[in-house]
């Protein structure tokens, strides 16, 4: 039996329809290496957040659509998680990281080749759902354009690793890419595919970003100040790898002379290293300013969906997109 994170206990309408997005998910992904397709069922089934099919569905509830789309709905939904698990098994090459949602990751169960060819494999799980989801070439040119858009982030982010003079403007170009990208696709495709009014689908792409980008600021953030059981992966990789995020970054511009000595090691930081500029970026306040950077995005989509016309599910939007600010996990 498939089971959804806890956080979905909260949202039972939600929840029931996330689990039919991950039941589908199960049946597409058909691998003939059964250890592989195992590997790749775990990691389904292991309980992420699931926060992109949920924005799409919200969405989609808001809308008008007739019962007859339901399939359709669900399929469009579910192809949002797997384009998003496919860039999660990519990134955790990139990353070199063991762990993701608590289990061995792909590449270091089966290797990298195995990894890159996966995370292929699921892309063309994305479209074979999309495909069942529409016939819109708008939605198809749409999904394309998003796709290119979150891997012009990550390229664009590759460009500064290891840049102590990466600017806000930098990372959030970066973020709305990598990130942003897939949150404004759920919510306008859901709102889209969901007949909702005019109005709505016009205000979903930008509810999306808002919220995407707090999003990557806040898992930025957590990175810093959660432990790798909280989180279900590995913790303070960014700085290692050379991806200087929003608290950093905020800490080079007040006080770039005290982070210096501890960069300029590049990739040779000690764990005592590690530790003492965690205490830098408490000491300068990075990231409580970071996350009240953070909480300006997140209030900026609160107040566009206050605005929606009134629907039961706008709440569970908005009490949704509240709870992200708090989350620990
Ligand atoms: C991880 O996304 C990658 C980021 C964009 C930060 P999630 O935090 O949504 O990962 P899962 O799906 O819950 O595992
Ligand atoms: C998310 O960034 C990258 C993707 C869009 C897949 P991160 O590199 O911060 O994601 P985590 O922290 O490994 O989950
Ligand atoms: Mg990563
Ligand atoms: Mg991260």
């Amino acid at each position: 039996m498939v089971k959804t994170h806890p956080m979905w206990n909260n949202f039972p309408s939600i929840q029931r329809l996330l689990l039919e997005c991950l039941e589908l998910i199960i049946e597409k992904t058909t691998i003939e290496n059964k250890e592989i397709e195992q590997t790749v069922i775990n990691m389904i089934e292991s309980q992420g957040k699931l926060l992109r099919p949920a924005y799409f569905l919200l969405f989609s509830q808001l809308g008008n659509a007739t019962q007859e789309a339901h399939k359709k709905i669900i399929a469009a939904a579910a192809s949002t998680e797997v384009l998003h698990l496919a860039t999660l098994i990519h990134d955790d090459i990139i990353d070199e990281s063991s762990m993701r949602r608590g289990s061995e990751t792909v590449q270091s169960k089966h290797g990298k080749d195995v990894a890159v060819y996966t995370g292929d494999l699921l892309i063309s799980v994305y479209f074979d759902l999309l495909a069942d989801a529409t016939d819109s070439v708008d939605i198809i040119k749409l999904n394309t354009q998003s796709m290119k858009r979150v891997l012009m982030g990550e390229i664009n982010q590759m460009t500064n690793v290891y840049n102590t003079d990466i600017t806000y403007t930098d990372y959030l170009k970066s973020i709305k890419g990598k990130t942003a990208q897939l949150f404004e696709l759920s919510c306008y495709e859901g709102a889209y595919l969901g007949q909702c009014d005019p109005e709505i689908i016009e205000k979903s792409r930008s509810i999306g970003q808002n919220i995407g980008i707090a999003f990557q600021m806040l898992d930025d953030i957590l990175d810093y100040t959660q432990t790798p059981e909280s989180l279900s992966k590995p913790v303070l990789n960014d700085v290692k790898q050379g991806i200087y995020t929003l608290p950093l970054i905020l800490g080079l511009e007040a006080n770039k002379e005290a982070f210096l000595p501890l960069l300029n090691k590049g990739e040779d930081l000690t764990d005592s290293d590690l530790a003492a500029l965690v205490s830098l970026l408490h000491e300068n306040h990075c990231i409580e300013r970071a996350r009240a950077i953070a909480q300006t995005y997140i209030e900026t989509a609160l107040t566009s969906i206050d605005k929606l016309p009134s629907h039961p599910e706008k709440d569970v939007l908005y009490s949704l997109t509240k709870t992200l600010l708090t989350r620990d996990y």
